[in-house]
């Protein structure tokens, strides 16, 4: 646990959250969603820390979603009454501690993503004498989880009335392949991906919600104004993927940042910082970059070992060893998920110290 209050006293590689930055980007995504009469339900996955969730709450946020049972339990104690875990549940040791999560909200829906993975569903409830509102899945192109079209779906939801312990309450789908659309084409896009889901929805049941919405699309589907919810995650942080990739939010949007020391300069053009894949991740961007500084000057992390980074840009020959640079990462959800806290700052200025509750929790 980190116990100091200055900046200075910590040793790198470190991972820095921006408290304003953070604030503000709830404040902007939730003031979207109430224009527009959309319910905002963020993803925890991104931030994983009880903190933050509380944030999303205050300033709005009608519920939270999850990948991960353990997530789920983790995030409790942000006090949310309303919880999704988007995600396959088939596994009967899972039961109980569902049963246990279902008793602490007011409201606990859970996916159901095909017809084999609904009956795995509905014996797990069974066992724990349990009785749950699911969200169905649709494939909007990402070709992961979901029915893959309206005749799929209308087996599923067939499939779902014939589940004593399913209750068919609304539609959902994860367009995670939109971090690979062209920047000019997401708000047609975007609308599509609405489309699909409410002609899914209205070939089923039209009183029931549909929830699509991750950070690259959110704004653009709340404003459509023809969906119930959106859940989107990395939002609450921005990364090189939503800043640099997709370009929907600014550099001066992005909150993270990880903190690193050069340890050494083996040739004209390259430097070495204390943080490689263990603190960066391996994501990175399309153009390879795992992480770019955010002092201006032309530094880039543009490959990583487990314990080093490698920095190069037309600036490295003037960095010397022991100078502290600052990284915006490509991807900000591994980054989190592999660290036990975060240093808050404020102004620049060490502010607190948050603890991640919910790393690790994949179970
Ligand atoms: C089911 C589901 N919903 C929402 C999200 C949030 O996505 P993003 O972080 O792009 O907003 C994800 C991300 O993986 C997801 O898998």
């Amino acid at each position: 646990m980190i116990t100091v209050s200055t900046l200075d006293e910590l040793s790198t590689p470190l991972v820095l959250a921006d408290r304003g930055r953070i604030a503000a980007n709830i404040r902007s995504m939730q003031a979207v969603c109430d224009a527009h009469r959309v319910e905002l339900r963020p993803h925890i996955k991104t931030h994983k820390m009880v903190a933050v969730a509380r944030q999303q709450l205050e300033a709005g946020a009608q519920g939270l979603t999850c990948a991960k049972l353990g997530e789920a339990e983790a995030i409790l104690p942000s006090g949310v009454r309303s919880l999704f875990i988007a995600h396959s549940l088939v596994d009967p040791r899972l039961a109980r501690r569902l049963a246990a999560v279902a008793a602490r909200v007011d409201d606990l829906r859970v996916a159901v993503t095909s017809e084999d993975q609904a009956a795995a569903l509905d014996r797990m409830l069974a066992s724990a004498g349990l009785k749950l509102k699911v969200m169905m899945a649709l494939d909007t192109g990402l070709g992961r989880e979901g029915v893959r079209d309206t005749a799929a779906g209308q087996r599923l939801a067939r499939k779902i009335a014939g589940c004593s312990r399913l209750a068919l309450a609304g539609f959902y789908t994860h367009e995670g392949h939109f971090y690979g659309v062209p920047p000019e084409e997401l708000p047609s896009r975007a609308t599509i991906v609405v489309d699909q889901l409410c002609a899914l929805r209205d070939a089923i049941d039209r009183s029931l919600p549909v929830w699509p919405g991750c950070s690259v699309t959110a704004r653009w589907i709340a404003e459509t104004g023809r969906v119930q919810a959106v859940r989107p995650g990395s939002y609450v942080f921005g990364d090189l993927s939503l800043t640099h990739v997709c370009r929907v939010m600014k550099p001066a949007d992005a909150a993270i940042t990880i903190l690193a020391t050069v340890v050494d300069k083996p040739e004209s053009g390259l430097a070495l910082i204390d943080a490689g894949s263990k603190t960066f991740s391996s994501d990175r961007t399309p153009a390879g970059i795992h992480g770019i500084s955010v002092d201006g000057r032309d530094l880039s992390v543009v490959r990583v070992n487990e314990e080093h980074g490698y920095v190069r840009g037309r600036d490295v020959d003037a960095l010397k060893i022991g100078d502290r640079l600052a990284f915006e990462p490509a991807h900000v959800c591994t980054v989190i998920n592999l660290t036990d806290e975060v240093v808050v700052t404020e102004d620049g200025k060490f502010f607190a110290v948050w603890p991640v509750d919910a790393r690790g929790k994949t179970r």
